[in-house]
């Protein structure tokens, strides 16, 4: 090494360099990205409670989710980062997001969004903690959940600094405490941690949740098109969430179209297959000399065969015992506290390589019921027909993915095929062509079943998982496995497979009707000339004409 220069980066500072990763590509993806990680933040927190969700406007007096996004004029910045010179802070508690406001001028480029939610919203002591360290966050369990990586907010933050210097602010109050916490925040990107400029407690909040608003440059014009597919998107696949969205001037509502909320995800323990030697060993070295087995409560150390059973999920007594012996070779009565780097590492080589374990736990997943898909696909793209196809479950590196495939056709749906991609119910709407739902859709070969230059489908695929299989970190797309590439594009088939089931259906129907009409149209001609025909017999020709009618009906079914 010839150079006398080393440094070391943060992870905020490496971020900061690199923040395409993170979908933070240009002044038009940033502002949709920042947008999506604070509303996937919102949506994250209201699932953590069902009754908050089944919260809405008639008890506070917003949606679930409300964002605010206006343009902002260069100079109500430069007025901003003054008042922000102000030390107390409390004009900035004062300002209301519409004080920002201005008839959006396409030259002016810097904006003020605003996501307000009714969840649980966070502790005072935590929120400089959460939201001022890049890679902090509470979920890096193993659950399903829209977060994974603990620095969306973080990532729209700094963008928000990059662009205008302004530090966010946070205003959040929680269930249990009566009061409001007010954080104005920044995050010091040398060292990767906050630093607040104001903070305040307001007494007798009358809400709670959280509330978070970015100063930021960006480009509306190019992302306002793209941020209305992603909520019509979001309603259809969180049709019990209602949304507020302002743009300027522009009003959406996105109410909720079903009151059916799927069963909140639960967190789980790892499974053998997802696990590596560095978290091996963590495991074992955080175990306290006491231990909990089936309800009992053990003084020491626990065996091999009970710590597998304790901290990993679907292994019992048998699979343990079963496991040690003949894969691993160990043996099961052996404490834990006896293994050495070598033990860890042939355990953890056995781990993932045995195929005996039981498959993944897929009853901690939430799932959307089809029918509630269906209830608001019926109100958002207006179809003639759905397919649902669902149930289809694999595993992915230890963890349970589960896949719904559902086909709309026909009705309002322009003519061709459009893709719709959920992970984890985001909308996934950028580098199609790269995701495992775009190949799979490809390889299931719709034209073979569907014939799209005269008919419109939508094909949605929906991935749920504990750990979505994404290629990186701005959560653009899933990556491309080949069991999953596969399950997807089996599921994709059966639906089509429906689709043209009810195309020659409707065919055949159309056909009997057509003909019906043909042969009804013969039977009036036809009693007519009866009628001639049995002149002097006392019957009238709508008798004749109703006998004929009666005889066609039943040979066509027809009640
Ligand atoms: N609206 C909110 N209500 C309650 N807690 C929140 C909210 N937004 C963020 N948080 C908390 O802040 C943490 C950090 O959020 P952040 O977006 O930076 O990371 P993440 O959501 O954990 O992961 P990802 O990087 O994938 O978005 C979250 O893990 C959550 O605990
Ligand atoms: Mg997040």
């Amino acid at each position: 090494m010839t150079s006398d220069k080393v440094e070391t980066l943060s992870a905020a500072q490496w971020f900061k360099e690199n923040s395409e990763i993170a979908g933070f590509d240009n002044p038009g993806k940033s502002t949709f990205t920042s947008v999506r990680e604070l509303v996937e933040n919102s949506l994250d927190a209201c699932e953590e409670d069902i009754q908050m969700l089944q919260m809405r406007g008639e008890e506070i007096d917003y949606p679930n989710i409300n964002i605010i996004i206006h343009p902002v004029s260069h100079e109500r910045i430069r007025k901003k980062i003054l008042a922000n010179l102000d030390e107390s802070g409390s004009g900035s508690v004062l300002e209301g997001i519409e004080d920002f406001k201005i008839e959006h001028d396409p030259s002016e480029k810097y904006y003020v969004i605003e996501v307000a939610d009714n969840g649980p919203g966070i502790y005072h002591e935590f929120i400089s903690l959460v939201f001022g360290t890049v890679f902090t966050g509470t979920k890096y369990g193993i659950k399903q959940g829209r977060g994974r990586f603990g620095m969306g907010a973080k990532m729209a933050m700094i963008h928000a600094q990059r662009t205008t210097g302004l530090d966010t602010e946070i205003w959040s109050a929680t269930r249990d405490i009566s009061e409001e916490s007010y954080f104005r925040i920044r995050i010091d990107l040398k060292s990767n941690s906050p630093i607040y400029t104001a903070q305040q407690i307001i007494p007798d909040k009358p809400w709670h949740g959280l509330r978070m608003r970015l100063y930021f440059g960006g480009n509306l014009i190019w992302a306002k098109q793209r941020i209305l597919e992603y909520f019509k998107q979001l309603a259809l696949v969180t049709p019990y969430v209602d949304f507020r969205l302002v743009i300027g001037d522009d009003k959406y509502l996105f109410k909720r179209i079903t009151d059916e909320i799927p069963p909140l995800p639960l967190e789980t323990k790892p499974h053998p297959h997802g696990i590596d030697i560095e978290e091996l060993k963590e495991m074992v070295k955080k175990y306290p000399k006491k231990y909990k087995i089936k309800n009992e409560l053990k003084e020491g150390h626990p065996t091999l065969a009970e710590f597998l059973m304790i901290d990993f999920q679907g292994i019992g007594d048998g699979t343990a015992k079963k496991f040690l012996r003949y894969k691993v070779d160990i043996d099961p009565y052996m404490l834990i506290s006896e293994l050495n780097e070598a033990h860890i590492f042939k355990l953890s080589e056995a781990m993932s390589s045995y195929d005996d374990f039981p498959a993944p736990d897929s009853s901690c997943l939430s799932i959307l019921p089809p029918e509630s898909l269906e209830k608001a696909a019926n109100v958002l793209l207006e179809p003639e027909y759905i397919k649902n196809v669902t149930g289809k479950i694999i595993a992915i590196k230890g963890h349970p993915v589960h896949i719904t495939t559902s086909v709309a056709f026909g009705g309002n749906i322009p003519t061709g095929v459009n893709l719709y991609r959920f992970a984890n119910r985001i909308p996934l709407l950028f580098k199609e062509r790269s995701d495992v739902c775009y190949k799979a859709l490809e390889e299931a070969n719709i034209k073979r079943y569907i014939d799209i230059n005269v008919h419109g489908v939508t094909v949605m695929v929906s991935v749920v998982s504990t750990r979505m299989p994404y290629q990186d970190a701005a959560k653009d797309f899933i990556a491309d496995y080949d069991e999953l590439r596969e399950t997807i594009k089996l599921s994709m088939q059966k639906a089509f497979r429906g689709v043209k089931t009810y195309i020659s259906r409707r065919e055949e129907e159309k056909k009997k009707e057509q003909e019906f009409e043909k042969l009804k149209e013969h039977a009036n001609r036809l009693a007519v000339s009866l009628a001639k025909i049995t002149k002097g017999i006392p019957m009238s020709e709508s008798e004749i004409q109703y006998r004929l009618m009666k005889i066609i009906m039943s040979e066509y079914s027809i009640d």
